[in-house]
């Protein structure tokens, strides 16, 4: 006799019921999203034990008769779809018509029900997936399902489970998501009889925020609502200057379903590029409307992820979308010098305002008098500072035709300006970066990035590895103004530079590059990394650094250049902050002069 024998009913239930609910947050989801389907307008989760013990969601929709209350808990029976061609175009968030089959397989699960139509309600009680009761029952209008003791015949998924904390904490995730995306749904959830989440019908999504975050986070949102090309993307999404450590707060949603989505993701970020710190993820809700026909959800049982047909053109949509509603606000940082002067001041410290930030230096103070004299433009150098002469700040200002007076350099890093409104402190490798990165880019967007050929070639070689890595982006490279070919296995030649990165001549230089470049996180992963990426690098790499001492007009062509720069010049690539401008008001008041 063969080995091969075919699996009885129950188990195959309770397998397939694995791939639809790991744990109380699947339950919670799959509930909610029937409810919605169900056209609720109020939709409440109560837990116990996180969900252990009981979950419960209480919609008011259009309820169950009889028959379809019972024919719910067989796998495969929807009311959602009812052919191929539907598949295509669904517009409900349920349709595989196996979540309460697959819920009811690993619980004890009881569902009350009552349609407009009729008098009396329905209860349906299964245990393990066989039904045990079907009665009337008085009940209000919409439905009632209460899942106990999840998983009480499935211990080793028992065993999976987090701490309860970690438990609850997902399902709080779910019912944020679908709080913050259906406004005209009133949303709660409680654990123990402890509200967790109160989320009463709004207007429009920042009224949601406002309940889920907040209004101080609401106040730094920015509304997105474009359409293009039978895509609409809705929603908000946080200033750059409100950030998180982590992806958590990145709700993104394809016709209203939540979904997991690195395209999605990554389309927003693309969005940010360069307007904050790598590794930090900004705050969004956000919706695609997109023609179903353009998606396939079916991927997985829990119809998480999504596909799209044309993933180009949703990433650049998406993408773009951001871009230029970021770009609209005004983003210029400024410096809460009321916060600084209150930790400055603030007994902890000891320090007092008059002595803050200023040292005694062995040195005798610069006099006065030398600053201005007016044969020596440049006054004082030394290893810390130049400082400029007034005659040297106006020469300045008129032949560069800059809005701004510089009054020197400090630290080896720092360019201090001023005009009539505000005190200027420029990071001049972060403002030069940026001057670069533009001008790669608009070398680029107009067809040709300008190339410098070497004197000599220069060879380098890597590990084998690396060496393949790079081989594969020698395309790429090729396209932004180098001119590298492979030398055997794992060698290199390079013959040309582009012109901005001149300065990198030298194989020492250009080893550093190219290492940093095969560690970009597109290089590494997805083989193609963006543009930007590799543009960013090649601005760092070209830029004035941190040390480098700068004369006066070097000072005013940098600050020339990033009047210049078209978009956003308050952040460099990697989204540092260029400049800090510090209203001159608000210095007048720190010294606590009223006039
Ligand atoms: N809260 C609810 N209100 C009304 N009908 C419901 C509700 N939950 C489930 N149903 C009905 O039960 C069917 C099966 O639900 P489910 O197993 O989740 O599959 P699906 O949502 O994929 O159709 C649904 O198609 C719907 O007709
Ligand atoms: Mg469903």
């Amino acid at each position: 006799m063969g080995k091969i024998v075919k699996l009885d009913k129950l188990i195959i239930e309770r397998i397939a019921a694995g791939e639809v609910v790991e744990r109380p947050a699947s339950v919670v989801k799959e509930l909610i999203e029937n409810s919605i389907d169900a056209e609720a307008s109020t939709i409440r989760v109560e837990l116990s034990d996180a969900g252990l013990k009981k979950i419960r969601v209480i919609d008011n929709g259009v309820g169950m008769d009889k028959d379809d209350a019972v024919k719910a808990l067989e796998r495969y029976t929807t009311s959602k779809i009812k052919s191929l061609e539907d598949l295509y175009c669904i517009k409900t968030l349920g349709f595989r018509g196996e979540a309460l089959a697959s819920i009811a397989a690993v619980s004890r699960l009881e569902i009350v029900t009552r349609t407009q139509n009729s008098e009396i309600g329905t209860r349906v009680v299964a245990e393990g997936g066989v039904i045990k009761i079907v009665e009337p029952i008085g009940a209000p209008i919409g439905t009632t399902v209460t899942v106990y003791d999840l998983f009480f015949n499935a211990p080793a998924r028992l065993k999976f489970l987090k701490s309860r904390t970690v438990e609850l904490s997902h399902s709080v995730d779910i019912v944020t998501k679908y709080a913050l995306i259906f406004p005209d749904i009133s949303f709660e959830l409680s654990n123990d009889g402890t509200q967790l989440i109160s989320s009463p019908q709004a207007d429009n999504i920042l009224e949601k925020i406002v309940h889920i975050y907040g209004t101080e986070i609401a106040r730094n949102m920015i509304q997105i609502d474009v359409v293009s090309d039978n895509l609409h993307l809705y929603g908000y999404v946080s200033k750059p200057s409100v950030t998180r450590s982590t992806k958590k707060a990145m709700h993104v949603y394809v016709n209203k379903r939540f979904v997991i989505s690195n395209l999605f993701h990554n389309a927003i970020l693309d969005g940010y590029r360069s307007m904050f710190f790598r590794g930090r993820y900004p705050i969004c809700v956000l919706n695609l409307e997109i023609d179903p026909n353009e998606i396939d959800v079916n991927v997985h049982p829990t119809k998480l992820e999504v596909k799209f047909k044309d993933e180009n053109k949703v990433f650049h949509f998406i993408s773009e979308a951001i871009r230029e509603a970021l770009l609209s606000e005004e983003l210029e940082p400024e410096v809460d010098v009321e916060r600084i002067a209150e930790i400055e001041t603030s007994p902890q410290t000891g320090i007092q305002p008059t002595q803050a930030n200023i040292t005694r230096s062995e040195q005798p103070p610069v006099p006065i008098s030398s600053q201005i004299t007016p044969s020596k433009p440049l006054v004082q150098t030394t290893l810390e500072k130049t400082i400029l002469s007034i005659e040297e700040i106006s020469r300045l200002t008129q032949q560069y035709k800059i809005p701004w007076n510089i009054v020197g350099q400090v630290a080896k890093l720092f360019i201090i300006a001023y005009d009539d409104e505000n005190m200027y402190i420029i990071d001049q490798h972060a403002a030069h970066e940026r001057i670069l990165y533009e001008k790669l880019l608009s070398e680029y967007e107009s067809g040709e990035i300008k190339k410098q050929t070497l004197l000599e070639p220069i060879l380098v070689s890597f590990p084998i590895r690396e060496a393949l890595i790079l081989k594969d982006n020698l395309d790429m490279l090729n396209k932004l103004g180098f001119e590298i070919a492979p030398f055997g296995e794992d060698s290199f030649v390079i013959r040309a530079v582009p012109v901005i990165m001149k300065k990198v001549d030298n194989m020492n230089d250009l080893k550093e590059f190219l290492d940093e470049l095969l560690e970009l996180e597109g290089v590494k992963r997805r083989k193609i990394p963006s543009v930007h990426e590799i543009f960013a690098l090649m601005a760092c790499k070209a830029a004035i650094k941190d040390n480098d001492v700068l004369d006066a007009d070097m000072m005013a062509n940098l600050i020339k250049e990033m009047h210049s720069v078209p978009k956003d010049p308050y952040h460099c690539p990697h989204g540092r902050p260029t400049i800090l401008a510090i209203p001159l008001k608000k210095l007048r008041r720190l010294f606590k002069r009223t006039a």
